[in-house]
């Protein structure tokens, strides 16, 4: 694939008012959630809830593209259709997480670092044949006491930027997903602080790994105080620290921003996400939407909760919180759009 074919398909993912739905949750992450609802953990109760994902009426109206896990790539549809191959029906590009996870670094308690560059280039040829366009790679990165460690961010922005350069010599986009975590009691600074060394840091290891920007997708997590702080900032104040520090370490070239959700409430994943465009909208080089789990898929889950009965209904959850999430694209959320069901 040429690098002009990558352009055009980070272009489509960043389309005007869409955004990306991340439904990629490893096993254990589905299971984790399933058993919280005592849906049973089962490969085929995975691949049932992603039909109901998948086969949502009216889903390509907001979403732009949707990353899978390795098992989903290899399921059908409740009609027989591979799942990369549905997602096109209903015009969604079809993508894959490639990293096989996040686990402890070596000597350097409580950090963790992402593995799955063993092999990658072969898993991505496979991934292009089956439809795929771009792919997803997640490191996570902790706040506490003494962390992170400059090895961490290191050895974490290495690895990224190995992934993107694998993923775009194969002919898949990367979304490069360095993650911040709320956990602790950090507060708003600290957050910006933490975020603004790793960006710089994948940044400078993206370029030394000659990646394309303009074929990248950065899906970085809000800038936010941690959910044991105190001190709770407002909806523009979280817009505002979060633009700022995107506006000081990401390069105007690359070809889009979606976010994670990385746990908020849903309703303020949408608010901030809207105060974003409406308060910095003159100021962004780049389109800057939402790539959510959670944020958009929690409320669809709870509603199903592994009935069949229950499908429409959670299919109808699913499509208002990608519709909020479009709303919050394009500068137009209101709390209003919230229905009191949901
Ligand atoms: P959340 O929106 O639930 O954080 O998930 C996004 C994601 O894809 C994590 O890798």
């Amino acid at each position: 694939m040429n690098n002009d074919e990558l352009v055009k398909t980070a272009q489509a993912m960043m389309a005007s008012g869409k955004g990306l739905l991340a439904m990629d949750e490893s096993n254990p992450t589905c299971n984790r959630r399933f058993a919280a609802l005592n849906i049973p953990q089962t490969p085929e109760m995975r691949r049932a809830y992603r039909d109901l994902i998948v086969m949502t009426p009216g889903l390509g109206d907001c979403i732009s593209g949707a990353i899978l896990f390795d098992e989903t790539i290899r399921q059908k549809t409740n009609n027989g259709t591979e799942f990369a191959e549905a997602l096109q029906q209903a015009h969604i590009i079809p993508g894959i997480k490639v990293d096989l996870g996040a686990r402890e670094l070596a000597a350097f308690p409580g950090e963790k670092i992402t593995e799955g560059l063993d092999g990658l280039a072969t898993r991505v040829r496979e991934y292009v044949k089956m439809g795929a366009r771009f792919a997803k790679w997640r490191a996570v990165i902790t706040i506490g006491n003494g962390i992170p460690t400059a090895g961490c961010i290191d050895a974490n922005a290495h690895m990224l930027a190995r992934y993107a350069a694998i993923c775009q010599d194969g002919g898949l986009v990367p979304i490069v997903e360095p993650e911040v975590l709320m956990d602790g009691s950090h507060d708003l600074a600290r957050c910006a602080a933490v975020t603004a060394e790793v960006l710089h840091a994948v940044f400078d290891q993206l370029y030394l790994q000659r990646v394309i920007l303009e074929a990248t997708i950065l899906k970085p997590n809000m800038v936010l105080a941690g959910l044991s702080c105190p001190d709770q900032p407002g909806v523009d104040q979280v817009a505002d620290a979060t633009v700022t520090c995107l506006l000081r370490n990401v390069p105007a070239a690359v070809g889009g921003i979606a976010f994670l959700s990385g746990g908020q409430p849903a309703q303020s994943a949408s608010s901030r996400l809207n105060a974003m465009n409406v308060r910095w909208a003159s100021k962004m080089p780049w389109p800057l939407t939402f790539s959510f789990s959670r944020a958009i898929q929690k409320p669809a889950l709870d509603i199903w909760a592994g009935k069949e009965a229950n499908v429409p209904a959670a299919q109808q959850a699913l499509l208002h919180r990608a519709r909020c999430n479009s709303q919050a694209r394009q500068g137009r959320y209101k709390p209003e759009l919230e229905k009191p069901v949901l």
